[in-house]
Parts: C-alpha cells; structure tokens; sequence
C-alpha cells in the first residue's frame, strides 16, 4: 500500500531571544509566572521589518527540500498552515511559491492555528496516497510578534506566543514500516470564540449589538476595519485560557488514543510522543495521563513558547536532529487549539 513518509525535515527560528524578563519593559509581569505558568523562559521575535511569516517558512523549507534529497524545483504541491500570513490574502502558500522560484505548482493555505500544521500534512498525506503528488512540501509558520498585545491587559496570551516555522517534505513510500500510519482530525466550533481574533473580519458586530440598519453611511464605509475598532484596541487576540486549558487535557489524550488503537498499538509503544506546544504544564498533564515517561514526550516550549502551526514541525525537528527519532520509531503528533480544533497523526519514522 502506497503511504507518505516523511523525507525531509527542516526547522527556522528567528535569532531574536526574547526573554520573560524582556516582556517587563511592555507590561506586568514576571519571570517567576510565566516559567510557574506556562513553563517558558524565553521566545524568538521575527525581525519587524526583514522577516515575514513567509520568509521564515522559506528557511526552513530549503531544509526540509534540502534533506528529502530533492530541489525546490521538484517540489509539486504546497501546503502552508498559518495563523498569521503576511497578507489577510493571498494566503502565504503564494508567497512561498513565488520566493523559492518553484513551478506553477498548487498552493493551499490552512487556518486551523495551533492543529494547522497537522491538519496540513493529513491534506497531504491524502494526496500522495492517492498518487495524485509525489513531492509535497507542508509548512506551518508563524509572526505572533507582530500582532501580539504587548500590554498588561493581553498578558496572559501575549507571554506565551513566539515566532518561527517548521517545514517537511512528504515523499511515498511502499515500505511497510516507514511512513504515516493515520490521523485524525477534530473539531467543535461551540467555542470558536473562546480563543479568536474577531478582527479584521465579515462578522460586523464591531460596535456592540448594534443592527446593520442602524449603522450610518460613514460607518458602513469603514466596516472592515474601522477607527472605533483601532480606539477600542479590538485587533488583538483573545484567549479564555483555563477554558482552553480544561478542553485541551482532555482532548490531546483522546485524540492520541484514537490514534493508537486505529492501528492497534498501546502507548507503551510510543518512542515519542510531540504534543503541541501549548502549555508545559498541559503537555505535563497528557503525559501523566497517558503514563508516559520522559524519554516519550518532547517539549521545547521552555525556550521558543508556542509558535502555533509551527510549534509541532520544530519540535519534531529538533526532536530528529538530536537524535531522539530513528528508523522504525513510532512517533505520535497531536495538537489542540483555537476552533476548537484538534488532531493527531501517528507514523513509523
Ligand atoms: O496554543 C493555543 C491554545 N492555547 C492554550 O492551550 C492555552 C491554554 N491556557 C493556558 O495555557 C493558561 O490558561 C494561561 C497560561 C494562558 C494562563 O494561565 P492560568 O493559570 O490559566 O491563569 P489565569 O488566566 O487564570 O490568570 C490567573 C491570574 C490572574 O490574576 P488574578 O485575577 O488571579 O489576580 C491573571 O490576571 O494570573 C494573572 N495573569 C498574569 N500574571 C502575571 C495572567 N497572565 C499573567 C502574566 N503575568 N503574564
């Protein structure tokens, strides 16, 4: 049976070291609550200017190209997964298109922020099982810095959020042994607004409950994004965070489960498991719950925060390069987010 595998893995990280102490210049807070909170110690901001959420996704896509042993070239379809493109549109699959010269390839962009990256691979993967893409280049990058509320009032979403990109190539495989095993993708939109962005956007409520009919000429004008919306600061991400919490501890365990019994393994088979992300302290809870020891879970959150649809490529990159995933691994992604979304992959690396 014809599967994907992943041939190539690369990984960029902005030079730019933010630290929670840094965070003190724009608001209140403090080391000692975001590493108790959410295990950070530190994040990388893009360069304001010279990098993009495209940009970054070019890094380390000549990576992941680079490693499966091919050119950008040969690459025959692109999927980008982000929450935080360059342009509302078009999508940042475009932009990667057209920075790395490739062919006049298909290019897709997926929102499903933090499941983004995972959700692009399962588009993917599906294609190449079909046969229909041999060389399928799956990005997932992302510029929070830019659009982040660095002041008091977003402190609790703004502490954790970090820039970067993570990028592999997915090639087929026949070997029985290698290549992905399934996913499993997830969603619930009851709670979509419970971590969002409202705007820019079409849902025209920017104004309390006011009806359409009630808006005056110069107002309609301006419905996209409009002076009030920049007075009132309502450009910015909001979080609920111990709702997400609460729904994320009980969804990443379910999602994995779902996973290993679809191809009949336990998670004593696990070599390592690469949550999202997220949270350490939620990714502590997942591996509690699934008694996994340490050596089975992965986790750079400490030191890059949560980087979104990026968070999982990286992770699973950084995991490869120092050795931690080889020929024949079992290896489980999952990941959970705003939507809500979640999902999971399991492969034999
Ligand atoms: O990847 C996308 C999916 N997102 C997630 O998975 C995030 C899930 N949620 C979380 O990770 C946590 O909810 C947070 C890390 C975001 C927040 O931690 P928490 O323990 O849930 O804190 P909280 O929001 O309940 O706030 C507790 C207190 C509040 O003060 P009071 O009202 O108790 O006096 C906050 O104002 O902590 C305060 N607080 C902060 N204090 C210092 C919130 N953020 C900060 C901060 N620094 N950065």
């Amino acid at each position: 049976m014809l599967r994907s595998r992943i041939a190539g893995i690369g990984m960029y990280v902005p030079e730019h070291v933010v630290t929670n102490n840094d965070l003190l210049k724009y608001m209140d807070t403090s080391d000692e609550w975001i590493q108790e909170r959410t295990g950070i110690k530190e994040r990388r901001y893009a360069h304001r200017t010279d990098e993009t959420t495209t940009t970054m996704g070019v890094e380390a896509a000549k990576i992941a190209i680079e490693r499966a042993g091919t050119t950008a070239n040969e690459i025959d379809f692109i999927v980008f997964a982000t929450l935080s493109p360059d342009y509302y549109f078009p999508g940042c699959g475009v932009l990667l298109q057209r920075a790395m010269q490739m062919k006049e390839i298909g290019a897709l962009d997926v929102r499903n922020q933090c499941s983004g990256f995972l959700y692009a691979l399962s588009v993917a993967d599906q294609f190449i099982k079909t046969g229909m893409y041999k060389n399928i280049l799956v990005v997932g990058a992302e510029k929070h810095s830019f659009g982040l509320d660095l002041t008091t009032r977003s402190r609790n979403i703004s502490v954790i959020f970090g820039d970067g990109a993570g990028a592999v190539v997915l090639q087929p495989t026949e070997d029985d042994n290698c290549g992905i095993l399934s996913t499993h993708l997830h969603s619930d939109g009851e709670s979509a607004e419970i971590l969002a962005m409202f705007n820019p956007g079409t849902h025209a409520n920017h104004w309390g409950e006011k009806n359409y009919a009630d808006f005056d000429d110069a107002e309609i004008a301006h419905m996209f994004i409009s002076q009030k919306m920049i007075d009132n600061e309502q450009l910015f991400p909001f979080m609920d965070g111990p709702a997400v919490f609460k729904k994320a501890i009980v969804k990443f365990p379910e999602v994995i489960n779902e996973a290993l019994n679809k191809n009949g393994y336990k998670t004593s088979d696990i070599k390592l498991l690469i949550p999202h992300q997220a949270n350490l302290r939620i990714a502590q809870f997942v591996q509690q719950k699934l008694k996994l020891s340490d050596d089975q879970v992965y986790n750079n959150i400490q030191h890059y925060g949560n980087t979104t649809a990026a968070s999982v490529p990286i992770a699973l990159c950084e995991a490869w390069e120092k050795g931690k995933i080889n020929n024949g691994d079992l290896v489980c992604l999952a990941a959970f987010g705003s939507g809500f979304t979640w999902a999971s992959a399991l492969l034999k690396w």
